[in-house]
């Protein structure tokens, strides 16, 4: 696979600094990708004008396949999320979330599961209005939420495959059908109608959210893969990284029929921009489930070791993670790992 041919933007602030430790990891690992390097979000403002690049897009409708950094977007006003029109454009309608345990001595020891979540429908169409009453303009709101059943279909059918393919045992179909019976109800329809197609080789079972939101917190060690709709995964997701503490370690990846990108869950950290003590991990752990998607499980599979090993048996840490290691530091420890 050598020569795959991939898009990559580095991305703002600590993103040029995380990408280049992730590159010099894939290069040890003799996994490198032909990139083709692009611009977006602050970086591709500087350069050409604006945030997202006509370049840029060409280049991942080409390649369908994309490592990125994270975009600084400007609060209130200025353009708008680069993520979210990137996620628009190539229809990204899984959005996978891992959450596992790293480093020891956390608040949870044992947490291994992955947030699937629907990326392009529910709460999130932007059918999102206030209405005026009397004098009152915004007197009343109404949002609307889209499920259809190809839809749900579609990412029902992926949660059950990514179970397949990553060894996992269990789904959990997560909803709130008992209260929005109509648009919660078809979810859970057509995703147990998948689960049954999936029957004896994936156990699936469902959960209300908020059920789920507390099991999260009380036993963790439950879950295995979460299939769910837009608004609960976002939620969910979060909670899930919360679990695990440090932003540094979360990975997401945006699949799509066309085209996949890959990015740390984290921003452009600011901050920290510039000083080289940035945690590459979670831009690492990103390329590592890229690798998992073009089918090099084994290399990601080396990637993530060699991760945790520096981690948790050399103890090279930055400072997020309590110790004093540089982006350098880190990234050679991880180098050194996959040599070993
Ligand atoms: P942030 O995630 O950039 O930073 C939050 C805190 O976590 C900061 O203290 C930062 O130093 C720390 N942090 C984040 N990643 C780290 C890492 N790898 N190693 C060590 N420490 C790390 O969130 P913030 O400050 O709210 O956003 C900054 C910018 O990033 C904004 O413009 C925002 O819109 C953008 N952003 C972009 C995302 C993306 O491209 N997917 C996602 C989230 C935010
Ligand atoms: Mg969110």
């Amino acid at each position: 696979m050598s020569e795959r041919e991939a898009t990559l933007i580095p991305g703002d602030g600590i993103g040029p600094e995380i990408t280049q430790a992730t590159l010099s990891a894939l290069a040890a690992l003799g996994m490198t990708f032909d990139w083709d390097e692009q611009f977006g979000g602050m970086a591709a403002v500087e350069n050409a004008g604006t945030p997202l690049p006509n370049a840029t897009l060409d280049s991942i409708r080409r390649t369908r396949l994309c490592l990125k950094g994270p975009l600084t977007t400007p609060v209130g006003g200025g353009y708008r999320s680069v993520n979210v029109a990137l996620r628009q454009e190539f229809d990204l309608y899984a959005n996978v979330r891992p959450t596992k345990t790293i480093v020891p001595g956390g608040r949870y020891e044992h947490v291994d599961l992955v947030i699937i979540r629907e990326n392009t429908e529910g709460l999130y169409v932007g059918l999102d209005h206030t209405f005026k009453i009397g004098a009152d303009r915004r007197a009343m709101a109404q949002a609307m939420s889209i499920v259809t059943r190809e839809g749900s279909e579609r990412i029902a059918q992926y949660a059950f495959e990514y179970a397949k393919l990553h060894g996992r045992k269990k789904v959990t179909i997560v909803h709130k059908a008992n209260i929005l019976k109509a648009t919660s109800g078809l979810f859970l329809e057509v995703a147990r109608r998948v689960a049954e197609q999936y029957a004896g080789v994936i156990a699936s079972d469902d959960k209300i959210v908020d059920n789920t939101a507390m099991q999260l917190v009380i036993r963790p060690e439950q879950f295995d893969v979460i299939v769910t709709t837009n608004l609960f995964g976002d939620i969910l997701s979060d909670e899930a990284a919360g679990l695990i503490g440090g932003l540094g370690l979360a990975p997401g990846a945006n699949i799509g029929t066309h085209a996949a990108i890959f990015e740390p869950v984290h921003g452009s950290a600011p901050d920290i921009a510039g000083k080289g003590i940035a945690n590459p991990s979670a831009q690492m752990l990103a390329a590592a489930m890229m690798l998992d998607h073009v089918g090099e499980l084994a290399a990601a599979r080396r990637l993530r070791c060699a991760i945790e090993a520096a981690i948790v048996q050399d103890k090279v840490r930055t400072p997020d993670l309590g110790g004093r290691a540089t982006t350098a530091d880190f990234a050679h420890a991880v180098v050194q790992r996959i040599r070993a």
